[in-house]
């Protein structure tokens, strides 16, 4: 028997789509409100619908064309801090794409900044939780969409806008062609993070790490194929926002059992759990944590303690993360 993990359990969460938090009820309300059809991206039961990771990404880009103003994001940001909150999270970073706010157009993007960081403020009184953004540019959208993208970044760096990251299709270009969005983002003393080794191997995790000076890694889990980079993983303090239950609907691995987290930990890397786009895999932190628990026999310790490792690589100051820790 595995041991109940207590669903109250404060957590922290590093890899969360804002967007691709979006519950499918929210986004239809919006479509009705404007008149747009989508309703092709929806199942018979009303979640999203998609075969595979690269029809999700259409549908999220799809889902995303309802999200027009400021005031909807702001809205968007409230709904999801909510849902957040209900799942015992504390402390949550978020990936904002500039690309869906304004298409990187820096007066444009200030307001839309403005109306969520409005949303985070109001949900850290109300709800007692703690929300930082990544500014993330999306890869298959290409090298130069990137460069605006990440001056948005850079000029908006501050009590909200901690991080800088690159989320999308993992096979589009190569690392290499991000340096510059990633050299100006770290100029700016953004940390920094990069989806990688969720869909492109063992490389594209080194590839992160030599060309863009990441610090984290979102997902990673594919470099549990190549033992010499998990070592350099724990000897470097890499930390990976593994995101279990997104890899098994997605068909990265086929279950809970066969996914790698629980053998890049006994190695010693330091491994957190997120949800990444809870409502498009059917999850909550409180789900993952339930099924890591049956599966590995992880108790509340075990989720304690990788909830400090997440707080000691959370892109917030000192002062916010001993508040929670
Ligand atoms: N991977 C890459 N890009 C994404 C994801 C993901 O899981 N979710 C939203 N954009
Ligand atoms: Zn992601």
């Amino acid at each position: 028997m595995s041991e109940r993990i207590d669903p109250a359990l404060p957590k922290a969460e590093l890899h969360l789509h804002l967007e691709g938090a979006a519950p499918p009820a929210f986004i239809r309300g919006l479509a009705k409100e404007k008149s747009i059809d989508i309703a092709g991206i929806f199942d018979e039961h009303g979640g999203y619908a998609y075969r595979d990771f690269w029809h999700f990404l259409e549908v999220y880009e799809a889902a995303c064309t309802t999200l027009q103003t400021p005031e909807d994001f702001r809205r968007l940001t409230l709904a999801v801090l909510e849902d957040r909150a209900a799942d015992g999270v504390v402390y949550a970073e978020t990936f904002v794409s500039p690309d869906f706010c304004g298409g990187g157009d820096l007066v444009a993007w200030r307001e839309y900044l403005q109306a969520i960081t409005e949303a985070a403020d109001e949900a850290e009184r109300t709800m007692g939780i703690t929300l930082k953004g990544i500014v993330t540019p999306i890869r298959h959208f290409g090298p130069e969409k990137s460069r605006p993208i990440a001056q948005c970044a850079a000029e908006t760096k501050g009590h909200f806008i901690t991080g800088f990251g690159i989320a999308g299709d993992e096979k589009a270009f190569h690392p290499k062609d991000f340096t510059w969005a990633f050299d100006c983002a770290r100029e700016a003393g953004l940390r920094l993070t990069a989806h990688a080794g969720e869909w492109g191997g063992a490389q594209s995790v080194r590839d992160a790490l030599d060309h863009l000076k990441v610090e984290r890694i979102g997902h990673g889990v594919q470099s549990i194929d190549d033992l010499a980079l998990v070592d350099r993983l724990a000897e470097d303090g890499i930390t990976l926002e593994v995101c279990p239950g997104s890899n098994v609907v997605l068909g990265v691995y086929p279950d809970f059992a066969s996914h790698p987290i629980a053998r890049l930990r006994e190695r010693e890397v330091k491994v957190t759990i997120s949800t990444d786009d809870p409502p498009f895999f059917h999850t909550t932190l409180v789900k993952e944590y339930e099924e890591l628990a049956r599966v590995f026999g992880w108790t509340e310790e075990d989720f304690r303690a990788m909830n400090a490792d997440a707080m000691r690589a959370a892109f917030c100051d000192a002062a916010t993360r001993d508040r929670i820790l």
